[in-house]
């Protein structure tokens, strides 16, 4: 068992908060000019990037997800772009600024029960989904969905689902966009351990149910189908002594296999049927669908999640605090029928943040998007693969230019798309040396051509998660809290 006791002394200042992951103070809003080719008439709507960016001196030890939630986004229109950026004003954040200091420490401090906001920050940092006419900020560890409106980034308040939701809503929900709705999770490392539901298609929360499992878990994403839910049981699992004693520690089992749980998608823990996997540990599924008697996943497998396991690939493989980024393409296949799972590889490189064409998400996909890790401590991408699933994986490849690093590129269908990779991908690319920051807009088809364009920005954009695109009639038909 490898362990990483989450109160552990970092030896330095954490890198997390310098070059590309400086946080800014700066909210602004300015047109983008372009330096390289020409912004597409046929792309129309908003771009927007979720992130860490901490708006007081951390308290205590920092760790990359414990900065305040920043949106930064970039509005299409018409062969026009816009640039913004704003918090994303949570309670949190209210209060540190009432205070004028940072009130709550992270996750590499002792866990503080006696808050009643709850241990830790909610800051809204880590994910969006546009889900019944809102935007939605997610946090990775269960918070409150925060209404985000869009062009102008203003924080509408809090999606409470009518008080209907109970706990917490982690990234990442999924979106059914053949039915509207939107499943989601949420996990603590108190029981309930997990929780599983489903938000309608008008936003009303229609399904709730705990989930049992054997002990606290790292979570963080699930995937559907369009009769199941996919949950996890991962082999990294907080330990129960240190829970005990009000303390957080991770462990990995290296002999304790993954279990995915298939839960049809109104279904409670009655119904969910588990299959054993090897032993790993996932952040981010691609996708899922169903095959005949088999639910195939597809995500992005990390088989040895902490750094003293591989201590020999500290200076090529990225790190957050003691856990390894050493994600690789990899398949998982259900049988419904017989109750077995077959696994495979399905490629080496390593590279994480996963998109695709989310019209498809939960139904039989051919490509996906994985921003390629660059051989540096910290997370940093260096390229975009394009995986074509049917053939083999083969791989298309953007590479950025040296000392340039990317985002998550979501993919945006451009206005008529007609098949699932007629669209544009879209990130943000930073120069780790002098700060300078552009966008650029691939061609979904041509990966591996210079972009369509590319787009400076007035300001630098510091590293941060993930991404969700708007079109252009989303954003005309937004609902208000
Ligand atoms: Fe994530």
């Amino acid at each position: 068992m490898m362990t990483m006791t989450m109160t552990s002394e970092p030896p330095v200042r954490s890198s997390y908060l310098s070059g590309n992951y400086e946080p800014i103070q700066s909210e602004v809003t300015a047109d983008l000019q372009i330096i390289a080719g020409v912004i597409p008439q046929d792309l129309n709507g908003v771009f927007a990037r979720n992130g860490a960016n901490p708006r007081f001196e951390p308290k205590g030890r920092y760790h990359w997800f414990d900065g305040d939630g920043m949106i930064h986004a970039v509005e299409f229109g018409n062969g026009s772009a816009t640039y913004r950026n704003r918090y994303v004003r949570t309670a949190a954040l209210a209060a540190d600024l009432d205070a004028g200091e940072c009130l709550a420490a992270g996750i590499l401090e002792p866990p503080d029960f006696s808050r009643a906001e709850g241990p830790y920050k909610d800051t809204a940092n880590t994910d969006l989904v546009f889900h019944a006419g809102q935007l939605l900020a997610v946090w990775w560890l269960g918070g409150e969905p925060h209404v985000v409106r869009l062009p102008d980034l203003e924080t509408l308040g809090v999606q409470s689902h009518d008080g209907k939701r109970t706990c917490g809503l982690s990234a990442h929900p999924k979106l059914d966009m053949h039915t509207g709705e939107l499943m989601w999770i949420d996990h603590q490392p108190f029981p309930p351990y997990l929780t599983y539901g489903v938000i309608s298609a008008t936003g009303e929360l229609v399904h709730q149910t705990p989930i049992d499992l054997p002990g606290a878990r790292l979570q963080h994403d699930l995937a559907i189908t369009p009769n199941y839910s996919i949950l996890m049981d991962m082999s990294m699992m907080f330990e129960p002594s240190a829970l005990a004693r009000g303390k957080v520690k991770l462990g990995f089992y290296p002999d304790t296999p993954s279990r995915f749980g298939l839960i049809p998608r109104f279904g409670t823990n009655e119904d969910i049927r588990w299959f054993d996997a090897e032993p790993m540990f996932m952040y981010h599924t691609v996708n899922a669908w169903e095959s005949g008697d088999e639910v195939v996943l597809v995500g992005c497998r990390i088989d040895q999640p902490f750094t003293d396991a591989a201590p020999s690939s500290a200076d090529r493989v990225p790190a957050i605090a003691n856990l390894r980024l050493a994600p690789a393409f990899h398949e998982w296949r259900f049988n419904v029928r017989t109750g077995t799972c077959r696994e495979r590889q399905l490629d080496d490189v390593y590279a994480e943040f996963p998109r695709m064409d989310n019209r498809l998400l939960g139904r039989a996909s051919q490509f996906s998007y994985h921003q390629r890790c660059a051989e540096t401590s910290t997370l940093l991408f260096d390229g975009v693969v394009k995986y074509d699933y049917l053939n083999g994986c083969a791989a298309q490849t953007h590479s950025y230019e040296t000392g340039w690093f990317g985002g998550e590129t979501v993919f945006a269908p451009r206005d008529g798309s007609t098949s699932e990779d007629d669209g544009y991908l879209i990130t943000f690319v930073v120069h780790e040396g002098t700060g300078e920051s552009e966008l650029h807009v691939l061609d979904a088809q041509r990966i591996a051509d210079a972009p369509v364009c590319r787009l400076s920005i007035a300001q630098r954009v510091p590293t941060g998660y993930h991404t969700w695109w708007v079109d252009a009639a989303s954003v005309a038909n937004q609902r208000p809290l």
